[in-house]
């Protein structure tokens, strides 16, 4: 089979790449801007594979996208290239409309005009559900509870963009489901809360798991206690997803495809492994016998207080759960970033 994934090198990306080749499934294109620090070490891991080829390239530039579609006419597209931060989303909301809506229709028009056959698998994200402020919470020791579903929120909760980020995330998820609808395209959006894991380059902006133990584990090194900025109470809950689980889940939507073209899946670790800001520090304190102090900043515009993904109809459509417990992926990514420099970057 052919493969081409956008965002190849990025986090995700990387993950489902290694995934496909080990799977011996195919040849995989790799089609990324290098614009996310740590692109060009995957790439250089990448390289050395003869099942992977690279292309660089923006999904802005509509020609190219077209280009390469109509040259590889793959089998299975994995469309992951984005703009991933909601805070750079409100800083820059025209650029980060460019590169997640009009990024996705050209990927969207290059498979209807020059190859039909092709599905498309598209990472969005729980962000196209909004705040969530409507719901009932009950403020806990150390997390916000959601009192009326206990086992997570599934895809009949409502659509509510907020921030351009959830707009532009929200807008390319309905248009690639609405390619199924009225072009028979066969696609399938997953709809992301936290993945974290091996290979993360974290930003403060974006990938919070990384990022605290990151700052965690530099503050072994500083004798006067470090102190670390948590943006709100540090109460809010999301359920963490390990970057393989994720990787295995998008390797096996080709084979389900039957029964998930068209639709949406939430998709992320279960109610099993979900945590808040503040349990996760005081987890790694435990690991690392490290303690740190917390400074409290304001809470981030439009931050859910809890997100856990339902995963019911993931889990019943493509036979699939997630394996790696949050203490297992919580180690293996401590292991990862004790080497400095994969760390965390301003
Ligand atoms: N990681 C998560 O927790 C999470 C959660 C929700 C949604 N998602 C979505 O999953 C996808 C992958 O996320 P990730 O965590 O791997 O992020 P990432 O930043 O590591 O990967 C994104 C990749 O896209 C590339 N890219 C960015 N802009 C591009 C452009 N204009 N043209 C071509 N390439 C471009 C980057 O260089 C990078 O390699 C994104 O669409 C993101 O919104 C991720």
């Amino acid at each position: 089979m052919m493969f081409l994934i956008t965002g190849g090198c990025g986090f995700l990306g990387f993950s489902v790449t290694q995934r496909l080749v080990a799977q011996k499934r195919g040849r995989v294109t790799v089609f990324d801007n290098l614009s996310r620090i740590g692109t060009r070490e995957n790439l250089t891991v990448l390289e050395k594979n003869d099942l992977i080829d690279f292309v660089p390239g923006d999904v802005r530039d509509r020609d190219l996208v077209e280009t390469v579609i109509e040259r590889i006419r793959p089998d299975v597209i994995y469309h992951l290239a984005g703009q991933v931060a909601m805070t750079t989303s409100l800083g820059q909301p025209r650029f980060d409309f460019e590169v997640n809506v009009l990024g996705t229709i050209n990927v969207l028009e290059a498979v209807r005009r020059q190859s039909p056959h092709s599905i498309i698998v598209y990472s969005s994200s729980n962000k196209v559900y909004g705040d969530l402020d409507y719901l009932r919470y009950t403020e806990l020791e150390t997390r916000y509870r959601l009192d009326d579903f206990p086992k997570g929120l599934n895809e009949s909760t409502r659509l509510d963009f907020t921030t351009p980020y959830g707009c532009s995330k929200g807008a390319a998820d309905r248009y690639v489901s609405d390619y199924a609808r009225m072009f028979d395209i066969r696609t399938v959006v997953l709809r992301h809360s936290s993945i974290y894991g091996v290979n993360q380059r974290s930003t403060v902006d974006q990938g919070w798991v990384g990022w605290f133990l990151s700052e965690m584990l530099s503050a072994q090194n500083e004798e006067e206690g470090k102190t670390i900025a948590v943006a709100g109470d540090g109460k809010q809950v999301r359920d963490l997803l390990f970057c393989t689980d994720a990787a295995e889940l998008y390797s096996r939507i080709p084979d389900y495809i039957d029964s998930a073209s068209g639709m949406a899946f939430n998709v992320g670790g279960g109610v099993r492994n979900a945590m808040s800001i503040l349990e996760l520090v005081r987890f790694a304190e435990n690991k690392l016998g490290t303690q740190v102090k917390l400074q409290h900043n304001p809470r981030r515009r439009s931050d859910q207080k809890v997100f856990i993904s339902d995963n019911s109809l993931a889990s019943k459509v493509f036979e699939w759960q997630p394996t790696v417990s949050f203490e297992a992926g919580i180690l293996q990514t401590v292991e990862w970033l004790k080497d400095g420099s994969a760390r965390s970057h301003n």
